[in-house]
């Protein structure tokens, strides 16, 4: 039976602490699909490093993210938890798909295109290039699908065109990946100001709840969301703060924002930030705890992610070398 399983691959990149955009747009989801689907899921290291990252921090963050994924239900047992750096394949493959991709694709990633906005000329090569590393994670996996936020909706598109180019181009050789992407959790928003995403590498702390975030700190962050003057709880567009705390309760609870609409007929902002904050806490309070558990055990985690990179490296290296075989490389 285990074979007949169709394959997920996803993946977080270590560039800063995990938010709740993080655990309810990705991890929440990949907890729900993991006994359906046999699962690869990777800390994305050589993604976070396209941008200037503390040694120190990267190695710490690497393992939070691991004990993470195990904490919100994600069965290393079941599961394949690897980090990326410990399959070279992702590397090497990403280099054959270089020589297959375009400036103009990779020059149209709206991501690229914001960042570049803010860095301009000394925006780094490895900002232009990771989408094709993220097609090299995905494809060299066979994924059939691949849950995600809304902001990685582009890339996967694009990995389903080298995939598509590469299989045109020799014969065959890659899956060509679905995206899977929540409905109510598609983009968590900016708390204080709801038109953004909810982002790790935002200045702002009061717009985002991390995930290791204390009760205390968590219950002050829902208080001083930022909605609006209207004072009725709707799911509307007019109202994005608002909109934004409905979806985070229908993503936990996993009620629609239209019965949620319905439970505050007749109350405020206020009752509705009370519940969202202990419904986050709820939901994040038992994770922390497991969290600062395995953090304290890391054999425990070298085992799980030692094991993982085996079996990664052995699926991946397959593929690898169908690839290498395929564009005329001499075999070792
Ligand atoms: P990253 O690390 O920026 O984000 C990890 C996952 O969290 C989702 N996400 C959100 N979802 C909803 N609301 C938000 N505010 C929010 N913020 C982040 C992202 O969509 C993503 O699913 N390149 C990827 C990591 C990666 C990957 C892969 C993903 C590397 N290789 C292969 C899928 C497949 C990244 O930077 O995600």
């Amino acid at each position: 039976m285990e074979d007949t399983k169709k394959i997920i691959f996803s993946g977080i990149k270590p560039s800063g602490d995990l938010t709740l955009g993080n655990y309810l747009g990705a991890i929440k989801n990949w907890v729900k699909l993991q006994d359906q689907y046999d699962c690869y899921f990777c800390v994305a290291d050589l993604h976070a490093i396209t941008v200037r990252q503390d040694p120190k921090d990267l190695r710490r963050r690497t393992l939070e993210i691991l004990s993470i994924y195990i904490s919100s239900g994600i069965d290393p047992e079941k599961n394949t938890l690897f980090i990326q750096s410990h399959v070279p394949a992702h590397s090497e493959a990403s280099w054959l798909l270089t020589c297959s991709s375009y400036m103009g694709e990779l020059g149209r990633m709206t991501q690229f295109k914001d960042k570049s906005q803010k860095y301009g000329e000394s925006i780094g090569a490895g900002l232009f290039n990771y989408p094709i590393l993220m097609s090299s994670d995905i494809l060299l996996y066979n994924a059939d699908l691949v849950p995600v936020g809304i902001d990685q909706k582009q890339h996967l598109e694009l990995a389903r065109d080298i995939g598509e180019r590469f299989n045109n181009l020799y014969s065959p050789t890659f899956t060509i990946p679905d995206a899977y992407i929540p409905t109510s959790a598609a983009k968590i928003m900016d708390l204080q100001d709801p038109t953004k995403k909810m982002s790790k590498s935002e200045d702002n702390p009061n717009g985002y709840i991390l995930i290791m975030d204390p009760v205390e700190v968590i219950r002050k962050k829902i208080s001083r969301t930022v909605t609006d003057s209207i004072g009725i709880v709707n799911y509307s567009d007019d109202q994005p703060g608002v909109k934004n705390l409905i979806n985070i309760l229908s993503s936990i609870k996993g009620i629609s924002p239209k019965d949620i609409v319905k439970n505050y007929e007749g109350l405020g902002y206020s009752e509705l930030k009370k519940d969202v904050a202990e419904a986050i806490i709820t939901e994040l309070s038992p994770i922390q705890t497991k969290i600062n558990e395995l953090l304290s055990n890391k054999t425990y985690l070298e085992d799980i992610y030692k094991k993982g990179a085996e079996k990664a490296n052995y699926v991946a290296n397959k593929t690898l070398r169908k690839m290498q075989k395929k564009i005329g490389l001499i075999p070792r």
